[in-house]
């Protein structure tokens, strides 16, 4: 949190970058990636940590659905396309709520300063799965840049390799769908 505030990360999700994202999150690309994700939920509760604009909801039924999302720019445009749902304005690292049958976080962990302690809130969250994208390294020709740096509005973009990942969920039982609306972006469902 000290980190996602002193890069002022809380700057970066304006009413600015949500118009900017208005064409990019409901584009039909992101809408096939959500619909996949909705196909892989589980149980009976959903929390989707850095909901945006709550774009999930048309896909979801018979589930008791929460969104989380820090920025009020983002949560106020949610609230008006869905008035009925329910939104908690909160930062993942400070929130303090019960566990959910199904955690998702999409393109949410790319955003983040690092990939801990983040991953680790949303895993503790899950009751039975979760269900994250990740942006891999290596998948486009010329990337030989930095692995992390601020994006044009200051977000964070971080880059994993596949091996890295694979170090790092060692000992948990997850699957992967590899480039899942774009090449470099894969889909990782973790059963708790
Ligand atoms: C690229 S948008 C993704 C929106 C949505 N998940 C989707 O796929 O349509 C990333 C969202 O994460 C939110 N966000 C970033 N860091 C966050 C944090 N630490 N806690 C809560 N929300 C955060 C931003 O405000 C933004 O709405």
């Amino acid at each position: 949190m000290e980190r996602w505030l002193k890069t002022r990360q809380d700057r970066v999700w304006s009413e600015d970058l949500a118009a900017k994202l208005e064409g990019d999150l409901t584009a039909q690309s992101h809408q096939d990636v959500l619909k996949r994700v909705v196909s892989l939920i589980v149980g009976n509760s959903v929390l989707d940590v850095g909901c945006g604009f709550g774009e999930l909801i048309p896909y979801l039924s018979h589930v008791e659905y929460v969104g989380v999302d820090s920025s009020e720019a983002m949560l106020k445009r949610a609230r008006t396309k869905f008035p009925k749902a329910f939104f908690l304005d909160a930062n993942l690292y400070t929130l303090d709520f019960h566990k959910c049958d199904t955690v998702v976080a999409i393109d949410f962990l790319h955003h983040q300063p690092a990939l801990e302690p983040a991953f680790s809130k949303l895993l503790a969250l899950a009751e039975k799965r979760l269900i994250v994208t990740l942006w891999i390294w290596g998948r486009t020709k010329g990337q030989d840049g930095p692995r992390q740096y601020h994006g044009m509005w200051g977000e964070f973009l971080t880059w994993h390799t596949e091996k890295e990942l694979r170090q790092k969920f060692k000992g948990l039982t997850y699957r992967v769908e590899k480039s899942i609306g774009g090449l470099w972006s894969d889909l990782y469902i973790f059963d708790v």
